[in-house]
């Protein structure tokens, strides 16, 4: 039995052990520490996703052959390091490679050298320096990052002098983010449409997969603020094959050049954050160094290849022998919150029309939890909806048809997911 050990908590890892469910050689899955809708799949562990010391220690002494790193905070605090050290497989980047996520004045610096384009920025660690070049700034908005991780809250677009003011003091003078605000990023504001397309990588080739677009905002129409994710579709019409191959060549290929030049060693997933300008320009907004979330839910089920072989095959360093094959289905998430998220929501509300995933409707958990044989809310994001459909609007109305049979108190979703779509065709 292969025994495989996954990181995280969210709709994202769930999503994950359903693909490595569907492989042929049926691993014994463990999740660490998982939510009510993983444990079907497998074994639920009460260790949590950056308890580096349990996790090596419970992938030690139970066999496990390959660890997949979901959230980013344990590959950038170095846990793909520490297992290497201990001879265990685990997918993702080396610890200098999560740097790509974890410092953006680092990701900068290495799109620069290495020409990806990306928007102009500068770096400020003083409060008063930051403040005499912003006041001569005249061109609005501008945007303003921290540069550690600061779970999605890190970035601000300032629309006058007045908010790029505000925003650089409470990561410089308040420390609100703490260390991870001690440096901040100001770049150029990207005009256009976001998308995102990951890739997997063992440090010698780069193979992507198919382009998502992600649905940031809280409310319809890209209203109110910006969350973890409220739904996602792929693939996306944005990318065209000319874009796609755009995005190959002048964003995977040099960071592979980047990793081999700079010794970086890169055993996992790369995220390319995309901003597609009206004139078809490709620019990076941020590589996260892992699957995002909500679009893994809509880019694994379209995946034909066996993801656990492709896992092996990183592992191994063999990728270049993996051929990536596609479905030509569509596939959406829609995905439903509590009352107030992104800001307070209440927890615990028991869930009712649960029903059990079929061929084309998955309910995927995020916020989840197990209490006393019945399912309840546990976090922002709780469930998502995902169909797969031989064409986009299929998908829609299914995905919608589920969300209309499931309910907790103060639910909330977006209506208009995969719509944007239409403006591309
Ligand atoms: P990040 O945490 O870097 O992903 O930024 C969060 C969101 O802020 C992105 O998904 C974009 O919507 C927006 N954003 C970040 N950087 C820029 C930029 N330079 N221009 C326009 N929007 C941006
Ligand atoms: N969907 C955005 C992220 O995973 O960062």
């Amino acid at each position: 039995m292969t025994h495989i050990l996954i990181i995280g908590s969210g709709g994202r890892e769930h999503a994950i052990g359903i693909a490595l469910k569907k492989s042929q050689s049926n691993p014994t899955l463990y999740f660490a520490p998982g939510n009510a809708g993983t444990k079907p799949l497998g074994t639920n562990l009460s260790i949590q996703a950056t308890d580096i010391p349990a996790l090596l220690s419970f992938a030690k002494t139970n066999a496990i052959k390959l660890t997949i790193v979901g959230p980013e905070d344990p590959l950038v605090m170095g846990i793909v390091d520490t297992f290497e050290t201990e001879n265990l497989s685990i997918i993702g980047p080396s610890k200098l490679g999560a740097q790509l996520e974890g410092s953006k004045k680092w990701a900068k610096q290495l799109m620069k050298t290495y020409n990806i384009p990306t928007a102009n920025y500068q770096v400020f660690s003083d409060y008063e320096e930051a403040k005499n070049v912003i006041s001569n700034y005249n061109k609005f908005p501008i945007v303003i990052k921290a540069n550690g991780l600061a779970a999605g809250k890190g970035v601000t677009i300032a629309k006058t002098k007045d908010e790029a003011l505000i925003a650089l003091k409470e990561c410089l003078v308040s420390k609100k983010f703490k260390d991870a605000g001690l440096e901040v990023i100001v770049e150029d504001f990207l005009e256009g449409d976001e998308a995102s397309i990951f890739a997997f990588t063992d440090s010698h080739v780069i193979k992507p997969m198919l382009a998502a677009q992600d649905h940031k905002a809280i409310g319809d129409g890209d209203t109110g603020p910006n969350t973890g994710g409220m739904g996602a579709y792929c693939p996306t019409p944005l990318i065209s094959p000319e874009l796609y191959q755009k995005v190959n060549d002048t964003i995977f290929t040099p960071l592979l050049e980047a990793f081999k030049k700079e010794n970086i060693l890169y055993k996992g997933i790369i995220y390319a954050g995309l901003m597609i300008s009206k004139q078809g320009d490709v620019s990076i907004v941020e590589f996260n160094v892992r699957f995002g979330d909500p679009e893994t839910q809509v880019v694994l089920p379209l995946l034909k290849t066996d993801l656990l072989s492709i896992f092996e095959a990183i592992a191994d360093e063999k990728l270049s022998k993996i051929n990536l094959e596609w479905s030509k289905d569509s596939a959406v998430c829609v995905v439903l919150a509590s009352g107030g998220y992104p800001n307070a929501y209440e927890k615990g509300k028991a869930i009712s029309g649960l029903k059990q995933t079929q061929e084309t409707i998955s309910i995927i958990h995020a916020g989840t939890k197990q209490d006393n044989g019945n399912i309840i809310t546990s976090g922002g994001r709780v469930l998502g909806i995902v169909a797969k459909a031989a064409t986009l609007d299929l998908a829609i109305t299914q995905a919608y048809k589920t969300t209309k049979e499931i309910s907790f108190e103060n639910m909330i979703y977006r209506s208009d997911i995969g719509q944007k779509a239409a403006r591309y065709q």
